[in-house]
């Protein structure tokens, strides 16, 4: 399949890049920039962009490619940083700069050219750079400008452009146009991406790799690992088997709907391990939020092994492994310093000794999502908030216990409830309750209450690594708050979180 490339030099927006483009109909894949270049002989890599990223092309570990990739004879788009250093190479003048220039700005198209086909003379873009071109290369032309940069600019005799600003991210107002005009008029692309033919092509995929052996999945009832079971399932019916482990850390009712509609009603094999006892038990006494995280996570492995000492045939084990896990393993930035040991059911150790099955490897999360809806996983489960793997361990604060556990299950669930009946769980990212393990004295009827604070969290973001609070209004925190007070023996307090990330983490442990 006709694909383009994107050369990864630690942009914020790679991952937009690389979905603008998939919008559009066409594959794209995210590379690191020192990819060598014999890579790129890949006669259906049909276009080239190089991105932008946080460094000065003048700084002692920037990210430098050669000038090779210039002769490829492949059409290339140099955005930001991309197209400081095709600047560089071709002998133009970039000036660094110690102020980064952020936010909108107004493009003027000096000259028309293919890249900017359809875009009026004037319009809004969006900028974030430190280093700027002061003069081009003599080899390229002057396409447009900002009232403080050269904005574009092509090879005289070459498919090579730049752009100063952002196309990929919404505020530039034409920038979908841009990316368009580069990927199917430049490059010559024929939009023949499509997720139908990714459902097929992997069901073949699996189908010939698995052969007749067995697949063993851990299934969470997260949407990743439900669409790569329902993907499997399909592909090899009964040889999938997946184990869902009930944690006594779920939501309510979390472990019941699970089994109902991937067992029940779908037919998969699934085996649920009500461990819930273990867990409780190994947390007993612990508070500190890493060793809690890690107890879970060990006792998680504990039960895997065990099935698969059960299951002694399976050779594959399948996980639900999507393309940003992928992108960030490979990231030219590297793993980003541990603030929380995230632990998920793909954190299974290397020496389980299976084949892995990843047939979600290449997919944005909206992309899985829509799988996940052709598969026919009903549209709640699939827009669902993501859950983290150590669930309400970590959103009970201190020592985790039986009974705190259903005090927040409750809470949780009239929270989430009245957020669905007023139609706002689709508008936040993600919206859940904290206990706190703190009392306060409180008055109900006549009597004096005392009992622990309940914080409620709700957060609007697009990636998850940073946030704001959702502008949740005054009135339906009341109705909230009383619910839960009104209904939920042990909370006689209910908190809102009006923390961002950062300073602040989504999860509160
Ligand atoms: P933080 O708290 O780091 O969370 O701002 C960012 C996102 O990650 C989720 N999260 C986890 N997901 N295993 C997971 O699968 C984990 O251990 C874990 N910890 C946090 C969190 O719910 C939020 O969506």
């Amino acid at each position: 399949m006709d694909k383009i490339i994107i050369l990864d030099f630690g942009s914020q927006y790679i991952q937009l890049i690389a979905r603008r483009v998939r919008e559009l109909g066409i594959y794209s894949e995210i590379v690191p920039f020192d990819t060598p270049i014999e890579v790129f002989e890949d006669v259906s890599i049909k276009g080239i962009v190089l991105s932008g990223g946080p460094n000065s092309v003048y700084d002692e570990f920037a990210p430098h490619i050669s000038s090779d990739i210039f002769n490829l004879d492949i059409p290339i788009l140099g955005i930001c940083y991309g197209m400081q250093i095709t600047q560089l190479l071709f002998d133009g003048i970039v000036t660094p700069s110690n102020n980064r220039e952020y936010g909108e700005s107004i493009l003027r198209i000096e000259k028309d050219s293919k890249i900017t086909k359809g875009l009026p003379t004037e319009s809004t873009v969006w900028m974030s750079h430190g280093d700027h071109v002061d003069e081009l290369s003599n080899q390229f032309d002057l396409l447009g400008t900002t009232p403080s940069c050269i904005a574009i600019a092509k090879h005289k005799e070459r498919e090579i452009y730049n752009l100063q600003f952002h196309p990929e991210v919404t505020h530039s107002k034409f920038g979908t146009i841009i990316i368009k005009n580069f990927a199917i008029d430049i490059c010559g692309i024929q939009a023949s991406w499509n997720l139908e033919d990714y459902i097929s092509d992997s069901i073949k995929n699996i189908q010939n790799i698995v052969g007749n052996d067995e697949v063993i999945l851990a299934l969470s009832g997260g949407v990743d690992s439900s669409v790569a079971a329902m993907l499997i399932h399909k592909a090899i019916g009964s040889q999938l088997t997946c184990v869902f482990v009930d944690t006594g850390l779920l939501r309510k009712n979390e472990g019941d709907k699970v089994m109902e509609l991937y067992s029940n009603y779908f037919n998969i094999n699934v085996f649920r391990v009500n461990a819930g006892i273990d867990f409780l038990e190994n947390l007993k006494g612990i508070t500190d939020p890493e060793s809690k995280r890690k107890v879970i996570g060990n006792e998680f492995i504990k039960v895997f092994e065990s099935f698969k000492a059960k299951h002694k045939n399976a050779k594959f084990l399948a996980q639900g492994t999507i393309y940003p896990d992928v992108i960030e393993s490979i990231s030219i930035n590297g793993p980003s310093e541990t603030i929380k040991s995230h632990h998920n059911v793909g954190g299974l150790p290397d020496e389980l000794d299976f084949i892995l099955l990843e047939p979600l490897r290449k997919l944005f999360k909206d992309e899985v999502r829509k799988v996940g809806l052709k598969l026919g996983i009903p549209v709640n489960m699939i827009m669902r908030h993501p859950f983290p793997g150590p669930g309400l361990g970590i959103r009970i604060l201190g020592e985790v216990s039986k009974e705190k556990v259903i005090i927040l299950q409750e809470a949780d669930d009239i929270f989430i409830s009245e957020l669905r009946n007023q139609k706002l769980y689709d508008l936040v990212s993600q919206a859940f309750v904290v206990l706190l393990p703190v009392k306060s004295v409180g008055v109900m009827g006549d009597n004096r209450t005392y009992e622990y604070v309940a914080a409620i969290r709700s957060a609007d973001t697009i990636d998850f690594m940073t946030a704001t609070f959702s502008r949740l209004s005054f009135d339906f925190l009341n109705l909230v708050s009383s619910k839960i007070i009104n209904n939920v023996k042990g909370i006689n307090r209910v908190v809102y979180d009006i923390t961002s990330k950062p300073p602040g983490t989504i999860e509160w442990e």
